[in-house]
């Protein structure tokens, strides 16, 4: 037995020992091909058991003489991209490959590769066995490519339109006014300092998806229930769970998404068990099951509703595929020449309105967190944003009178735009998009930086690096005063003012690229950036990604993240917190100077909780770190009205 046992592993060694070689070896004579620079690891970064143990194993190679390892460790650990910044491709240059005995990377931060790679949709496609485990409430538009993917992205993307964008703003008015009055109870109670500034934004967006999703109009702790809901609808936004469920469909949602990755990754027979003695998979499998049964629920009322041709006018894609396959089935019966070609199956439906939490969720809400942060951090900035909400929206104004057309795009192009791209560019939500050379054939890629082509194999991975693109300074000018050393020195900063540069960088004559595929697939074709604004490189800013598989909910994103900064700077402030150097009469007694130092040592604190965000399927602040702020009525703040 025990020598059996000895035998399959020396078999296993064995084997490791020859294959692991030789295949570092095929791949380092196609890496070789290639012609650009390249780094040899010993494992892919994308090994699971790597992923798992990568802590145990970094602390012994750390162990080993530098040289061993300085020049390819870096690759290995998870957000090298966010960690790192320019430092790997100072090195290695701005495309490089990784090579490891499974598995050769392409990563690039390069604009004009990235905006080749993203056009040539299929000469490399999306990577989508990055994304098929959130397959698993059926098939759908994040997870698909080809045909299939066409098919789900034209039955999606119909609800993507200005109607819908401004339906949204106006409920993203009036979510974020609840958000705001949860704040002001804070700010009046003994206990003013607000410390659930994740929380709140994620329940935010998760406010906002849920509407945008399924038209479900939630509610904030006593918040009534809205009184114009359909009667069919109103379980779903309800505040305590409805007869036959043990949660509100809010809570089933956030918890799904919360234990998502146990949800994918563990069996359910497994989750079940560990249920019985665990709190997460507890957690996660009732979730789960409330999550399910709400859709079949859904599914079937929005039939009913179908049937009888009743429905609302607000937002509400998985509503209007049921309609879309309701209708077609009519259509269908009446001449037989009609086929369902438009209409998604039910396991499709669900699938696509759960991919809408999942891309439009955490990432908005991720962003809005971020952007509420630097803005305390930088009060001129802040004050900057109130001034032109007073300009553009007035200072008196009740929000729930702003009006879409009128205003949106001002709003783009304002303070209020500036911050929320720069908070795109810094800490964008997708860190890193993956592609992958199409298995059918090697394809040509042409390097305009140094004006060579090179041959891409075919199958090869490719990461897009998203974060550091985006604070690359061959491609993005400074926003202040002049680059030093020909290095712009300003890029890991906040700094809204640089999107009012006139001087943009792009190229006005930009080229086209062969062999993009130019068809229509829907979402909005509004301009990437507003005519007087500046205009980042193509394929310098790409927190939505680029070209046809670009974020469908771009559009749904900004119009929801302008509208929340809009509602709150309106009639607030917010300041970091710094209870944990002063208690509020020691600030009452401070001069000017005082205040300054003082608010300088919460600048620097939230500056470094902010490098510590980590990604997980987004770049996120995890663990414990946490920034806390306060609300201040405009007018009575304590420190962001006379810090610089
Ligand atoms: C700040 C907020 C957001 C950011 C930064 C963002 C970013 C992205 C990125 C980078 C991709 C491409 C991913 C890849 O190729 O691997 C993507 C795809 C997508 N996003 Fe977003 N997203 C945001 C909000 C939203 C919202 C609010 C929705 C829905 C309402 C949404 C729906 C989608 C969908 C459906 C796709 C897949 C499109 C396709 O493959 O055809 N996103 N998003
Ligand atoms: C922010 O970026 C969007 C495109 O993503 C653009 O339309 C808008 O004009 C930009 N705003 C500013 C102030 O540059």
């Amino acid at each position: 037995m025990v020598s059996a046992v000895l035998l399959v592993a020396a078999a296993g060694v064995a084997y490791m020992a020859v294959s692991v070689p030789s295949g570092l070896r095929s791949n380092i004579a196609k890496a070789r091909k290639v012609g650009l620079p390249y780094i040899v690891i010993p494992c892919s970064s994308q090994n699971i058991l790597w992923q798992l143990t990568h802590k145990f194993w970094v602390f012994f190679i750390r162990l080993l003489p530098k040289p061993l390892w300085e020049d390819w460790l870096f690759y290995l650990l998870p957000d090298w991209g966010y960690a790192d910044g320019q430092e790997p491709w100072d090195r290695l240059g701005d495309t490089f490959l990784a090579v490891s005995p499974g598995l050769i990377t392409l990563n690039t931060q390069s604009p004009n590769a990235i905006h080749q790679i993203t056009s040539r949709r299929e000469h490399f496609p999306k990577a989508t066995k990055h994304y098929s485990i959130l397959e698993i409430y059926g098939r759908n538009i994040l997870t698909t490519e080809g045909a299939i993917w066409r098919f789900h992205r034209k039955a999606t993307s119909a609800s993507f339109n200005e109607k819908n964008a401004a339906h949204t703003f106006a409920e993203a008015i009036h979510q974020t006014q609840g958000m705001v009055a949860k704040w002001v109870a804070t700010a009046q109670s003994d206990t003013p300092t607000i410390t659930t500034l994740e929380k709140d934004t994620m329940a935010l967006a998760l406010h906002i998806i849920g509407y945008v999703g399924f038209g479900i109009r939630f509610t904030w702790p006593g918040e009534p229930l809205p009184t114009d809901v359909d009667p069919r609808m109103r379980k779903y936004g309800s505040n305590t769970p409805p007869a036959g469920h043990t949660m509100t469909f809010a809570t089933s949602v956030e918890l799904v998404l919360h234990h998502i990755l146990m949800l994918l990754l563990m069996p359910q027979w497994l989750m079940r068990a560990l249920a019985l003695f665990m709190k997460a998979p507890r957690a996660a499998y009732e979730a789960n099951n409330n999550y399910v049964q709400y859709m079949a629920e859904f599914l079937a009322d929005k039939a009913a509703a179908a049937k009888e041709g009743t429905h609302s006018d607000g937002m509400d894609l998985m509503g209007q595929l049921v309609r879309g396959r309701y209708e077609n089935e009519r259509a269908a019966s009446k001449s037989d020449s009609h086929t369902k070609e438009n209409a998604l199956t039910d396991d499709e439906i669900v699938g696509n309105a759960f991919i809408m939490l999942v891309a439009g969720h955490e990432t908005t809400a991720n962003s809005l967190h971020f952007t509420l942060i630097e803005l305390a951090n930088n009060p001129a900035s802040q004050r900057a944003l109130q001034a032109d909400i007073d300009r553009l929206l007035g200072r008196d104004t009740d929000p729930a009178t702003w009006n879409y057309e009128s205003s949106i795009n001002l709003m783009l192009a304002s303070m209020l735009g500036a911050a929320m791209n720069e908070t795109l560019r810094l800490m964008p939500p997708v860190v890193m998009v993956p592609k992958w050379v199409s298995p059918q054939a090697d394809q040509q890629l042409a390097f305009t930086e140094t004006g060579q082509t090179h041959l891409m194999p075919a199958g090869m991975d490719i990461a897009l690096s998203v974060v550091t693109a985006q604070r690359n300074p061959k491609h993005w000018p400074p926003a202040k005063g002049e680059a030093v050393n020909g290095r712009t020195t300003d890029l890991d900063s906040f700094i809204p003012q640089r999107w009012y540069r006139t001087d943009s960088s792009a190229d006005p004559k930009e080229a086209e690229v062969d062999g993009a595929d130019t068809e229509d697939y829907g979402g909005f074709k509004g301009p990437d950036t507003s005519a007087q604004m500046f205009r980042p490189v193509r394929g310098s800013f790409v927190p939505f990604s680029d070209g046809p598989r670009s974020c469908l909910g771009r559009r749904i994103a900004q119009v929801e993240m302008l509208a929340a900064l809009a509602v709150l700077f309106q009639r607030y402030s917010v300041e970091l917190a710094v209870d944990e150097w002063a208690d509020d009469k020691t600030v009452a007694g401070m001069s000017d100077n005082e205040r300054r130092e003082l608010y300088g040592k919460a600048q620097a604190k939230s500056r470094a909780t902010l490098r510590s965000a980590t990604a997980m399927l987004t770049l996120k602040l995890h663990g414990a770190a946490a920034v806390s702020v306060r609300l201040v009525p405009r007018g009575q703040e304590r420190f962001v009205s006379i810090v610089a």
